[in-house]
């Protein structure tokens, strides 16, 4: 399919998925304007950590990114929560479609306590808010692309669909969004943005996609393994993601840590899965004045399974053993559950999946050891630490 370039902006370009994002639809041909604030790269300091790769300042990157691509991309310094910055942006540029993805994306990050409760539930929802009422004062035919999760659902004892459900109850039937039932103030945020989100939809008619996502792993995209420009990856107990996090954990000799019995599952995609879906989502847009939601993932494993996946293909490559060690689980999750989510529009516009689990973990541990050094001295925040009901208050 041939689709016209696009003005693109994505709040949240510095980030693990904006960064392989904007290489993308550079790479399709569109035009690419980002907003961020180092949100992440600052807090993720705080917690004594940092990407395992070495991620430039952002003037270097976006040389980078001129040399390989020979396309500019306009950046914006600053916040998404401040309504003045948003509002300039539209001003400036009247975006095509946006993507949304600079909020505070850690679970743990947001169960430290009750500052970082706040900081995500005003930052977070603040900002769709923000962009809402931009898209409708300055540009309503914008097709606005929210990152939400599948976290959102939860794990309830019954399929989950895409968005909504049919219900019939007392003999009356309806259409109702399908319930949430997220576990953590951050996943909660994420419910609070899609009951906001689809009250924009009804009030102003605006063309919006809601995107349920699972959760991410890998290290490179297409795009990355040609150009080498990295996006950042994190590992630790607060910001890294599981599958990331246990290749991370295999590498540096330590236990890799299903929490609890580690039967959870969740929908889990590689970096690369999600670029595409995402870049499909912009190229195949909801009809105008509708509100989607897609089920963004390619599988879904349970945290054993991961685990054992990658002790295997670690041991495959290296000849050596990494230890399973369940630990207590820091979350309030169920541990077992039944876990069935739709996940049929994506590929209805066309996306299939690149890799295979087994290749994307061997090229996360491939790029993890190229960089044993810088590792090796994050290996002190990978353990847990931070539990759910030890969150500190005032
Ligand atoms: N990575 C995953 O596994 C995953 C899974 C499901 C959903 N998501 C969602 O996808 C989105 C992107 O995730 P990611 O992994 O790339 O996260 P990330 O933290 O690496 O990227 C987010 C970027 O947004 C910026 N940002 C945050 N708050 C901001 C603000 N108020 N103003 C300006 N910039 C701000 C950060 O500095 C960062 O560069 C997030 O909304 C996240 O919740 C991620």
């Amino acid at each position: 399919m041939t689709v016209m370039p696009m003005r693109v902006l994505i709040l949240g370009i510095d980030g693990y998925i904006g960064w392989a994002l904007a290489q993308k639809l550079a790479s399709q041909g569109h035009d690419i304007y980002g907003a961020d604030n180092f949100y992440t790269r600052r807090r993720v300091k705080e917690v004594g950590s940092d990407s395992v790769f070495p991620i430039p300042r952002i003037g270097a990157r976006l040389q980078g990114f001129k040399k390989f691509y020979d396309k500019d991309i306009r950046f914006f310094r600053g916040n998404v929560a401040d309504p003045k910055f948003v509002y300039k942006i539209f001003e400036d540029i009247k975006p095509e479609a946006v993507y949304h993805l600079a909020e505070q994306r850690s679970a743990p990050y947001s169960m430290m306590g009750l500052k970082q409760a706040n900081e995500t539930m005003i930052g977070n929802i603040v900002s769709t808010i923000n962009l809402v009422y931009a898209a409708k004062d300055l540009n309503p035919d914008v097709h606005i692309i929210k990152l939400g999760t599948m976290g959102e659902y939860g794990t309830p004892n019954i399929d989950i669909t895409e968005g909504f459900f049919e219900i019939e109850f007392r003999g009356r039937k309806d259409t109702l969004p399908f319930p949430r039932n997220a576990g953590s103030w951050y996943h909660w945020t994420k419910v609070h943005d899609s009951n906001n989100l689809m009250f924009a939809n009804r009030l102003w008619k605006l063309k919006i996609t809601d995107v349920m996502q699972g959760v991410v792993y890998g290290t490179e995209t297409n795009e990355i393994t040609r150009s080498h420009l990295y996006t950042r990856f994190d590992i630790d107990e607060v910001w890294g993601t599981a599958l990331n996090r246990f290749s991370a954990q295999a590498v540096t000799s330590l236990p890799i840590t299903p929490y609890g019995k580690g039967n959870q599952k969740r929908g889990f995609l590689s970096l690369d899965d999600s670029v595409n879906c995402l870049t499909i989502a912009m190229e195949r847009p909801p009809k105008e004045g509708e509100y989607r939601v897609l089920n963004q993932f390619d599988q879904y494993y349970s945290v054993n399974f991961l685990a054992e996946t990658v002790q295997e293909v670690y041991r495959e490559l290296t000849g050596k053993n990494a230890q399973i060690q369940h630990v207590d689980n820091p979350r309030v999750e169920a541990e077992n559950h039944y876990y069935n989510p739709d996940h049929k529009k994506l590929y209805d516009l066309g996306y299939r999946p690149s890799g295979n689990l087994r290749d994307e973990i061997k090229k996360i541990i491939e790029d993890l050891m190229k960089h044993r050094e810088r590792l090796g001295k994050l290996k002190k925040v990978i353990m847990p630490k931070t539990f759910w009901r030890e969150s500190s208050g005032l």
